[in-house]
Parts: structure tokens; C-alpha cells; sequence
């Protein structure tokens, strides 16, 4: 059986935050040239606020850093409200000051293929950032998704679908297909790190990190991976212990 992978549970999802934003920082500090894997939605969204004031107030630099965003719908314009491509400009790419030439996004691509080659040309990515859909997909690796999986276009579950209403307005406006980083391909980063906050997650971060590892809760496959570090605040985390508990008796 594989060993539980490090958690850390906080009390406020701020300090998770500002935890991981240190050692992003640090890298960046030691490093200068830094490849860092960038998920959207809303679980990110305080970490790359802190980010960014780092850089306001700290002086903290980006601009060595290289950026590839996770994955993306299909069939929107780059520019839609809804579009990760411009979720990712506005809350990393412009507050960090990533430099344009290192800004990725797969729906800039020609084909999963091409992204991935990207990401290989830039030496692979050091840091993944990452959340959990409710129904245990991570990018857009819906279940079921095999291991293997490389960045390619798949078709959207009924429950991502339905948690991204609010972007746009209703649930006909919702694309049903997307284009997502695979299993594997996230597995490659050398550092994962894995962010879930409330009580919506509290299932799925349970049969995540102590269900059976397979496609059918693609969130488990990240448990192989040698350098793997989760985050979570006590809504997320009311389930895991439970969870672990029954898994061993
Ligand atoms: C979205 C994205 C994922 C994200 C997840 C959780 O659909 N494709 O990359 O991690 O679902 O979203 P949120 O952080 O808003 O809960």
C-alpha cells in the first residue's frame, strides 16, 4: 500500500497560502529561472494574490519564470470572462509580471502533442500547482482517466459542468468539450503541490488521498508521484481522517 502522502491541515486557508507562496518564492530567489505549472478556478486564487504582493512588496521577480497553464474550454473565445487563457492574464500572468514569451496556455497550442513539446523544450515543469474537482478530476482529467493520459481535448463531466454555471450564466453556455494536461503529464513536474479548501471538498479530498488509486478518482494517481505536499483547511479535511481510519481496519 502506498504511504499517505505529507498533508498539512490549517485552521485558515491563508496560511496554506502564504505557506506555499514561500516556497515558490524561495525558488524563484534561488533559482532565478523557475517552470511553474498554473491551475485557475477559485481554489489558486489567494496564493497568486500573495504572489503578487510579494512582488509589490518585496520585490520579488518573475521574470525568468516560466508559466504552462493546465487546460482550457474549448470553443471560447480567448478572451471570454470565462476563459482560463484570461483568468490566468488576469490574476497571474499581469500581477506577477511574467514576461509574454513565457506565458503557455494549451488553448494557444496546435494539438496536445505540441504543448507537450513545449513543455519538454522548457526543461519540464519544477512546480505544479493544483486543485481537485468535486467529482476527483484535477486539471480536466475527468473520471474515468487512465494513468497514462498526455494533454489531448476530452469531453466534460455533467458535475464540472454544472460547478461552472456561475462563470457563464447557465448551464447551455457551458462548452462541453475542453483541453487539459494529462495524468501523466502532470505527474512529470518534479514538485506537485495540491490545494483543497472547504466542506464541498470533503468527500472527494477523502476518497482521494485514501481510496483505492485508479481512473475512476484521477486525483489518486498523484498520490505515486515522490514529491506530492496537500494543503488543506478543517472543512476539507473533516472526511480523510475517517477515511484513513477504515482503510486500515
Ligand atoms: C476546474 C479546473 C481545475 C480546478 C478544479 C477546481 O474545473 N479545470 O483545474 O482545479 O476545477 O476548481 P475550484 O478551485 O474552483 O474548486
Amino acid at each position: 500500500m502506498t504511504a499517505p502522502p505529507p498533508t498539512v491541515v490549517v485552521d485558515r486557508r491563508e496560511q496554506a497560502e502564504a505557506e506555499l507562496a514561500r516556497e515558490i518564492a524561495a525558488l524563484v530567489r534561488d533559482r532565478g529561472r523557475l517552470v511553474l505549472g498554473v491551475a485557475t478556478g477559485d481554489t489558486p486564487s489567494g496564493l497568486y494574490r500573495e504572489l503578487a504582493r510579494m512582488r509589490r512588496e518585496e520585490g520579488l521577480d518573475f521574470g525568468r519564470v516560466v508559466a504552462f497553464g493546465l487546460d482550457e474550454y474549448l470553443g471560447l473565445a480567448p478572451d471570454h470572462p470565462a476563459s482560463f487563457a484570461r483568468q490566468l492574464r488576469e490574476n497571474v500572468f499581469e500581477p506577477l509580471g511574467i514576461p509574454e514569451s513565457s506565458r503557455h496556455v494549451p488553448g494557444d497550442a496546435e494539438g496536445g502533442d505540441e504543448y507537450e513539446r513545449r513543455i519538454r523544450d522548457a526543461g519540464g515543469i519544477d512546480l505544479q500547482i493544483l486543485g481537485i474537482g468535486r467529482n476527483g478530476h484535477v486539471a480536466f482529467n475527468e473520471p474515468p482517466t487512465p494513468r497514462e493520459s498526455r494533454t489531448r481535448e476530452v469531453r466534460l463531466h455533467a458535475w464540472t459542468r454544472e460547478d461552472a454555471v456561475p462563470a457563464f450564466g447557465s448551464l447551455a453556455a457551458v462548452p462541453e468539450r475542453a483541453v487539459t494536461m494529462g495524468i501523466a503529464t502532470i505527474l512529470d513536474a518534479r514538485r506537485i503541490r495540491v490545494l483543497a479548501f472547504g466542506r464541498r471538498k470533503s468527500a472527494i479530498v477523502a476518497r482521494s488521498l485514501a481510496g483505492a488509486i485508479g481512473p475512476d478518482v484521477p486525483a489518486t494517481f498523484l498520490r505515486d508521484h515522490p514529491d506530492l505536499r496537500v494543503w488543506l483547511d478543517r472543512d476539507a479535511a473533516l472526511e480523510l481522517e475517517p477515511a484513513r481510519r477504515a482503510g486500515r481496519s
